[in-house]
């Protein structure tokens, strides 16, 4: 005892020593720190980016300071060859300039597969000169110097089977050797495929080493393209993984985008393709380049995968794994490749963060349930016999035994596991979003109680065969071909089992998420964690609607509903930009957008909100991202876009907008189509002018000219709209639906100020009688709680957020929801399973809620003016209802991820009535706050002191309802106090 007591003070002691010699040395490593930093280094806006191409690459960079006021008033980049900094290609000088975003390079035109090295220096508000002290790099890909003779390569035989993926024969593997001449100083691999292709190189998978030594990998490269226009190749830097002498290099690929059943036959069934090249450099500074040609490589279809393709899963058999990729494997048995001549395109360096494995989102299961038959209870299917129940761990699975698990979240991805069993057993697992509740067929049910709910997958098969090669060792795998959008993962096995492990992993363009949002409302934060698991799950090389059934496409509507979401949630930016060059390859010679992106599955061009995606999207990206280039580059199609709509004229009128099939999308009430093409016609004018304003370099170019020609046909269009849509004794509009009231206020198509006033409390009115409930489908959804907000209806806009009956928000979180569902009522505790043709858990579209929690709860709103928050606008508005406590949000706290650094705001009703709102501007940026006397506040203190005399507020105005404070960058903590001076 007295030892022990002995012990516990001597380890005491030793922790206070630790304690305070630690945090006493990092006090004073802050003291002593510059209080300035430069961080966060990019190039399109990827850190280190290996294997771009594009001729003037912009730079930005990040400064992070606990000065208020911080700014930048010039800064230097400098490129150069080596790291050190002293082969220097080009100095941009000292640029008078604060921009610290999308910045152009200006030297001489790049070479192809070069790294170079770059710095920034900045001068600061007191033109102190501040180094970046990290080091940043990128590397140029192929540019304009080609393939060099690289052929796509297809298998000889049976070429023409390959597409068709029967499970009698596996997926084409290529695979070549090569011999290195000499010492290596490094050396690259472009590569490509038509169809998904993996890429291993002397018995490892080719990836990318991470500065943390780890090797991350790319998955269903290159990804989704309009095949008949673009496909893109991957770099990857193999010097470590190459060794003296021969070396094997290999590829799998499977049908993927390109031909699986998802393709829908959209570009023929035509052979899979590889293609690469390989750059090698030696020490003595000579060059070799080797490349994908008929004579050097081999081909096999005896493959492990037997089967892929991403609607219906993956088969794999292990006893089929050979060393194919180790040099020296004999592969005399294997067949001679041809040259593949269907793709005619451009091979473009791909663009934006790749498809990983996130690894920080792994999901573990919460309970894993062992059930053995079905035993009859009078429902329809019965219930599952459950043998055991266990947590998370390792589980064995008798023969006839099947584990239902369940990770608690439902995601997309895939799982991987480590099992043991005797060879030639095999092990089925099968996904879904959610688990049959009663075996009720008249609640929906498609199976016994306890079991997976499949019908809402429709055609997709959804499945993962695995044959084991057997061993005591045990073996792990996971898929690489295929996704699946799930919750629940079902495993049975033709013997016995032992599972030492069974993962979720979450798979998805790897977009980095620096935002939270956060309040004292535990549903609303589950709303908001789903709306971010919908997001990750339907950003899968392109934006699609779902995961899960026989879809999982491009679709337009929901893109630009998200879109601006998406871009406050995560780091959107080269996603879209990757995406709207989609969107051209997809435009029709008409002008016309297709309703899904990369075209696919005819489902129509110049469709009503979901074709004007291809100008709502780049807008919004401009807007939060400051990409003046992405306008740039898609004005032209937009044009082409908007000239279509012109041609429009029937029905005695001259302004009617795209087609219609689509309307108010799952709206609970009607909407006249025509009336929602009408103001998305307004829509897209009104955006178009401003598109053309923000292009425009002076008062009389193109841009500024087609901005007054836009600004003209939005009003054309909205005189006719009045003439047909509104009584012309009254002005009130004549088509009242929630959505008509919606899009009339937001594209302020009334008579004038009165009218406007009238249709905005007619909208209220309308929600109030409604029960405070919604009745809008994705159109209306999409900008429902925003428009409310920006005409200051921010309590309607928290009735309904609140709202706990169908429909709503929190309608879906009561009944269980762990991401976006496609209907409010996809499933209830009540009635079961909603209308199974076309009920996805994972439907992001009324995630666009999101939107208005960022811009109004939180206020973190863009400036249109300044895009990319250079300069922005704060305008919390704190929840002032009428309500009983319990109803009522009274802590909001968000963080935006900005390419300036973090934003915060955030807002506290306290004990008093009064608010305190938090805030951050970071530095090199400004804000306009924007305080609304809530409370009949009449003043604004941080500590007692009045904000106009607070550092960093360099003015302040008292207007009539609210104040307005112009912000320097820094952190304030405001106080409205309803006493008297
Ligand atoms: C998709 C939707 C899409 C719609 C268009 C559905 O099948 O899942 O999200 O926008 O079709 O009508």
């Amino acid at each position: 005892m007295q030892n022990q007591k002995r012990l516990q003070l001597l380890l005491f002691g030793i922790t206070f020593v630790f304690h305070s010699f630690f945090f006493g040395f990092i006090e004073n490593a802050n003291t002593i720190q510059a209080a300035t930093v430069i961080k966060n280094l990019r190039v399109e806006y990827m850190k280190n980016p290996i294997g771009i191409d594009v001729a003037n690459p912009r730079f930005s960079w990040e400064i992070e300071s606990d000065v208020t006021g911080m700014k930048q008033n010039a800064c230097e980049i400098i490129l150069s060859y080596d790291e050190s900094g002293s082969d220097v290609v080009w100095d941009s000088g000292i640029m008078q300039s604060g921009q610290s975003i999308g910045i152009t390079y200006g030297g001489t035109a790049l070479s192809p597969s070069t790294r170079y090295y770059w710095t920034v220096n900045i001068w600061d508000k007191d033109n102190i000169k501040i180094t970046s002290p990290e080091k940043a790099f990128f590397e140029t890909g192929l540019l304009s110097s080609g393939w060099s003779d690289a052929q796509w390569l297809k298998i000889k035989e049976n070429s023409d089977l390959m597409a068709l993926q029967s499970a009698a024969q596996g997926i084409p593997m290529f695979r070549s050797e090569f011999s290195l001449t000499k010492a290596l100083k490094s050396a690259r691999i472009y590569a490509s495929a038509l169809g998904i292709y993996d890429l291993f190189l002397n018995g490892q998978r080719v990836g990318t080493r991470q500065a943390d030594g780890t090797t991350v990998y790319d998955e269903m490269k290159p990804g989704w393209t309009d095949y008949r226009k673009t496909v893109f190749y991957s770099t990857y830097d193999i010097t470590e993984l190459i060794v003296n002498g021969v070396n094997a290099v290999g590829a799998e690929v499977s049908s993927g985008w390109f031909t699986g059943n998802i393709a829908h036959n959209e570009y023929g069934q035509h052979p899979l393709a590889f293609k690469a090249k390989i750059l090698l450099e030696y020490t003595d500074g000579t060059k070799e380049t080797l490349v994908t040609n008929t004579s050097g490589w081999k081909a096999t279809i005896n493959s492990p995968i037997r089967m892929a393709d991403i609607y219906d899963g993956e088969t794999y058999d292990a006893r089929k794994e050979s060393e194919w990729i180790i040099a020296g494997f004999d592969d005399s048995q294997w067949q001679e490749t041809e040259i593949n001549d269907y793709f005619t395109g451009d091979i473009l360096a791909f663009v934006g963060q790749p498809v990983r494995v996130r690894r920080e989102l792994e999901q573990t299961p919460q309970t894993i349930t062992i059930y053995n038959g079905i035993t009859p209870d009078g429902t329809t299917y019965g219930n599952i016999n459950v043998v055991r129940t266990l947590g998370d761990g390792p589980f064995t699975l008798a023969k006839g035994e099947t584990a239902i698990v369940d990770f608690g979240q439902n995601f997309v991805g895939w799982i991987n596991f480590k099992v043991t069993g005797k060879q030639g057993t095999r092990l089925t697992a099968r996904f879904a979003e959610m688990l049959n509740d009663s075996g009720k067929e008249n609640r929906g049910n498609d199976n016994a109680k306890g079991t997976l709910y499949l019908r809402n997958l429709r055609s997709a098969k959804a499945t993962l065969r695995y044959t084991l090669k057997g061993g005591e060792q045990g073996e792990t795998f996971s898929p690489s071909m295929t996704y699946f959008g799930f919750r629940y993962c079902e495993i049975s096995a033709t013997d016995d089992l032992a599972l030492e492990y069974l993962r979720g992993d979450v798979v998805g363009n790897a977009n980095e998420e620096n935002s939270t949002f956060v309040t004292d409302n535990e549903s609303v934060n589950k709303l908001y964690n789903n709306v971010v698991w919908g997001q990750r799950g339907n950003i899968l090389s392109v934006p699609t609607d779902c995961p899960q059934r026989d879809e999982r496409l491009g679709w337009m509507g929901d893109t630009q509903i998200f879109s601006h979401a998406a871009a406050y949630n995560a780091d959107v930016a080269s996603f879209f930009h990757k995406w709207a060059k989609d969107v051209r390859d997809s435009q029709q010679p008409d002008g016309t957008y297709p309703s899904v992106v990369p075209d696919n599955w005819n489902v129509g061009y110049g469709r009503t909100a979901w074709a004007e995606a291809g100008i709502i999207v780049p807008w919004n990206i401009y807007l939060m991202y400051g990409d003046r280039q992405l306008l740039s580059e898609q004005y032209a199609s937009m044009e082409k876009f908007m000239d279509w709509m012109a041609t429009r004229q029937f029905d005695g009128y001259l302004y009617n907008g795209g087609d219609t099939q689509y309307g108010d999308w799952l709206s609970y009430e009607h909407t006249d189509p025509r009336f929602i093409s009408v103001c998305y016609y307004a829509y897209a004018a009104q955006l178009m002018e401003k598109i053309s304003s923000a292009l425009s370099q002076s008062s009389n170019d193109v841009y500024a000219q087609n901005a007054a020609k836009y600004r003209t046909l939005y009003n054309n269009i909205k005189t006719e709209f009045q003439r047909r849509y509104t009584d012309s004794r009254t002005n009130a509009l004549t088509v009242t639906s929630q959505t008509a009231y919606l899009l009339a206020l937001k594209n302020d198509l009334l008579f004038d100020s009165a009218a406007t006033q009238e249709a905005l409390a007619a909208l209220i009115n309308k929600i109030r009688n409604n029960g405070n409930k919604l009745s809008t489908g994705f159109v209306g959804t999409g900008i429902l709680n925003q428009t409310l907000s920006e005409f200051y209806a921010d309590s309607t806009a928290y009735d309904l957020l609140l709202q706990r009956e169908n429909p709503s928000w929190l309608y879906s979180v009561d009944q269980g929801a762990t991401t976006i569902w496609e209907r409010w009522n996809s499933y209830t505790i009540d009635a079961g399973f909603g209308d199974a043709s076309m009920n996805s858990f994972n439907h992001y579209s009324y995630g666009a809620v999101s939107e208005w929690m960022f811009r109004f709860m939180a206020g973190i709103e863009a400036d249109e003016n300044n895009p990319g928050f250079k300069h922005f606008v704060l305008q919390p508005r704190p929840d002032t209802r009428n309500v009983p406590d319990d109803n009522k949000i009274k802590t909001v706290s968000a963080e935006y991820g900005s390419y300036y650094g973090k934003i915060k705001s955030g807002w506290e009703r306290k004990d008093d009535g009064n608010y305190r709102y938090t805030i951050t501007v970071p530095a090199n940026t400004s804000a306009t706050l924007y305080l609304l006397k809530c409370n009949v506040a009449t003043r604004v203190t941080q500590n007692g002191v009045e904000a106009k005399k607070v550092k960093g507020v360099i003015s302040f105005t008292d207007e009539k309802n609210r104040f307005v404070l112009e912000l320097e960058s820094g952190t304030y903590v405001f106080d409205t106090q309803n006493a008297p001076k």
